[in-house]
């Protein structure tokens, strides 16, 4: 596992956002695995702005989203896909087809064998970007998540609902449930980007990179992986020194 500490979140979303648009100009047809949340945001902003500076080229791209809430519609504001295309693909000459965000709705089952399949066909991803929950989730893959996982359903515990309750109006339910790619699913990239921000993260990250594999936390599994790189801003690395 390499560990790239910088300052701050700024710093960091600038170096994220090199490693991909670079590796998009590298390799035109790059199947991008991506993440949402608070943490990619300054990161989502940032390809869009050097797309529309510099023109680095979606066309080609394929990409999968993560996970997906149970129950939500794309056209839902708390959805991940409504979220996906409002931070960045709305903004980049992407093709829509060509975005892959699990299905909330219909037959969740058959979707998440799907999934996988869809992965598979294009050939795997090349990297994927990760973000961490406080409770070291990756993805919606929480602690006691078999490590043998693929795309499934996944019930969240209340530490996530309450963490994503931000993205959510005031009144309304988090879901209880998502759709989310695996612990297997993940491990498959060739590449994974891991980022972290901030003190309420430097626990989960301790844990991650110096405590034991375990599935209690989901993240230390990335001690298996041959390509992890961390980009963590200080506060988020302040626990491994
Ligand atoms: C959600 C997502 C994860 C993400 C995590 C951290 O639970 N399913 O993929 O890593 O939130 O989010 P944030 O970046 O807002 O801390």
């Amino acid at each position: 596992m390499q560990t790239i500490i910088h300052k701050n979140a700024e710093q960091v979303y600038d170096a994220v956002t090199k490693q991909i648009t670079e590796a998009v100009r590298i390799k035109p047809d790059l199947v991008l695995g991506l993440a949402t949340g608070s943490t990619p945001v300054g990161i989502y902003s940032r390809m869009v702005k050097d797309h529309q500076t510099n023109g680095t080229d979606y066309k080609k791209i394929t990409t999968f989203n993560l996970d997906e809430y149970e129950g939500l519609e794309g056209s839902h504001p708390g959805s991940y896909r409504y979220f996906m295309n409002d931070k960045l693909f709305d903004h980049l000459n992407i093709d829509i087809q060509n975005t892959h965000v699990p299905s909330g709705t219909g037959n969740l089952e058959s979707a998440c064998k799907q999934y996988e399949k869809a992965i598979e066909n294009a050939g795997g991803i090349d990297i994927q970007l990760l973000g961490i929950g406080i409770n070291g989730h990756i993805a919606f893959n929480e602690p006691g998540t078999s490590f043998e996982t693929e795309t499934h359903i996944a019930t969240l515990t209340e530490e996530t609902i309450k963490a994503n309750a931000k993205f959510f109006g005031e009144g309304q339910q988090v879901p209880l449930r998502a759709v989310t790619m695996g612990i297997r699913s993940i491990l498959k990239a060739k590449k994974i980007i891991l980022v972290a921000l901030g003190k309420e993260k430097a626990e989960a990250i301790q844990k991650m990179v110096r405590g034991p594999v375990t599935e209690l936390h989901p993240a230390s599994v990335l001690q298996r992986h041959p390509n992890v790189t961390l980009y963590l801003d200080e506060e988020a690395a302040s626990y491994l020194k």
